[in-house]
């Protein structure tokens, strides 16, 4: 049993040190990339550990046995770090940095942006591995990392709450409205990547007829 506690604290604090680690490279390739082209493509990051409770409840959703091992090799976010961007091209950006980190190995890439989710949802996620070198050995963690556009994570913050709010059963009408709402914010997030585009052009010299 005290093996098992340990090998449980293990499992967390793994994942606690890859969000670190994970969180400082993203922070690393803001502030780099701000120093480059004066401006940042990453506007919030924000990172949570899943609690036990949460890891217990997948596994046994999933119909795993309750243990360390199957924590580590079924749930894939243990460790989740969403990124919110601007701008949709922000988030292809962000990607492709994180693709070049040469410690950083994405197993999995689901774009929800190209492809949304028959309810709506919008958004681009990636499970990576990354070393955790610790005193006697290298663990390879995986963490999940979700990038989305402020107005898409305003539309996912919201259908979370209802989904919660109606216990998993949106009503059929309200599911109407928020699909429609998702679309409103696509359109929204294309008008804001035409305005930025413009903008990129006049600030390298360019005028408008
Ligand atoms: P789990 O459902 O987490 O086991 O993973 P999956 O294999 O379904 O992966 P997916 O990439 O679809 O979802 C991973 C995470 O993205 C979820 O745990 C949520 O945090 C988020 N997510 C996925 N779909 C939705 C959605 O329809 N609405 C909202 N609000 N969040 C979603
Ligand atoms: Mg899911």
């Amino acid at each position: 049993m005290e093996q098992e506690i340990k090998k449980w604290k293990k499992l967390m604090l793994i994942h606690k040190f890859a969000l670190d680690e994970v969180n400082t490279k993203l922070q690393i390739l803001n502030e780099e990339f701000q120093h480059i082209h004066q401006y940042n493509p990453i506007e919030h990051i924000k990172s949570r550990l899943k609690n036990q409770e949460g890891i217990v409840r997948k596994l046994e959703r999933k119909g795993h046995a309750v243990t360390p091992e199957n924590a580590r090799r079924h749930v894939h976010d243990i460790a989740g770090v969403r990124i919110t961007c601007s701008f949709t091209s922000d988030i292809y950006r962000v990607v492709q940095m994180i693709q070049h980190q040469r410690d950083i190995q994405v197993v999995i890439l689901k774009d929800y942006i190209k492809n949304a989710k028959p309810n709506g949802y919008q958004s681009l996620h990636l499970i990576v591995e990354i070393p955790v070198f610790l005193a006697a050995s290298t663990e390879k963690t995986l963490v999940e990392i979700q990038i989305r556009t402020v107005a898409m994570d305003f539309w996912a913050s919201l259908e979370h709450k209802l989904f919660y709010k109606f216990e998993k059963e949106i009503p059929q009408a309200l599911g109407r409205e928020l699909k429609s709402a998702a679309e409103t914010m696509k359109v929204l997030d294309e008008k804001m990547e035409a305005i930025k585009r413009e903008m990129d052009f006049v600030k390298q010299g360019g005028t408008f007829l």
